[in-house]
């Protein structure tokens, strides 16, 4: 069984599905909603028990999911939820040792994902035309330690990106379709494109701007998640949902030849 360690980023569960995520460093404290803990009395205990404490309340000592990281990151722009960046890893095929171009890095939400993706031998090449936001981005990346695995480039996508051949692009910013022919210069026929996008307008432009530049494959898909309450007895569906985030669009180039 592991212990956590020094360094170690963990996640204390509480019994009310409160959820805390803290990097364990001796004498640092972590406050949670029912008091604090010194992360020296969490520091060597076994990951995946329940912790021995102070405050008289159960909390649970865990490793954090790639969930839990990407709906802990610092957010200064829209990110991408799992929801939808866990289906585009399957779609775009994103396996370790692909190279992989993402235009608008935001908050590098989807950016970690592509990262864990395609560790440890691959790379992801994020472009976001704001220097404040590639900052954010490497923290984020820097915090969930997935940053060797990404090269951030400070650049609007009208100039074209560096890389050529890639294994797929993915696109989340405004106006995908004015970046299309930039989008094919750097691709691999036969490789995967994907992007997100909130509005049908933008998703029919899209998709014109596809098929005239001979894109095959075409998809549009809308994701939707319904959580339950987790209560045997009167099972049924959470009051609220997420009713909109973005429709997401896929399509492979191909050459003439
Ligand atoms: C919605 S955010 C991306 C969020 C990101 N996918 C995430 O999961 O955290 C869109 C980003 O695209 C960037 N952007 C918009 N237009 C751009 C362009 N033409 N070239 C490069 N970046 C652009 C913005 O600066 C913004 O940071």
């Amino acid at each position: 069984m592991s212990v956590a360690k020094a360094q170690d980023l963990v996640l204390l569960l509480g019994k009310d599905s409160k959820r805390f995520m803290v990097r364990l460093s001796p004498g640092g404290e972590l406050h949670t909603h029912r008091g604090f803990f010194k992360h020296d009395d969490i520091l060597g205990q076994p990951l995946g028990v329940q912790l021995a404490s102070h405050l008289g309340y159960p909390f649970y000592l865990l490793r954090p999911s790639l969930h839990d990281l990407i709906m802990n990151i610092k957010r200064e722009s829209q990110i991408i939820y799992p929801k939808e960046s866990g289906y585009a890893l399957l779609k775009m095929n994103i396996l370790p040792a692909s190279r992989v171009i993402e235009a608008g890095t935001g908050s590098g939400a989807m950016t970690i994902v592509l990262a864990r993706g395609v560790m440890p031998s691959g790379k992801v090449y994020s472009y976001d035309r704001r220097q404040d936001m590639i900052d954010l981005a490497t923290r984020n990346l820097s915090n969930v330690g997935m940053l060797d695995f990404v090269d951030l480039r400070c650049r609007g996508v009208a100039e074209g990106f560096d890389e050529k051949d890639v294994d797929a692009l993915f696109m989340d910013l405004r106006e995908p379709h004015l970046y299309i022919g930039r989008v094919k210069e750097s691709l691999a026929p036969g490789s995967f494109f994907g992007a997100l996008v909130p509005t049908t307008n933008q998703v029919s432009a899209l998709l014109e701007e596809l098929e005239r530049r001979d894109f095959v494959d075409l998809e549009v898909s809308e994701i939707l998640l319904r959580h339950y309450k987790t209560v045997p007895a009167r099972l049924r569906p959470e009051d609220r949902m997420v009713a909109h985030t973005g429709y997401l669009v896929f399509a492979r180039p191909v050459s003439e030849e």
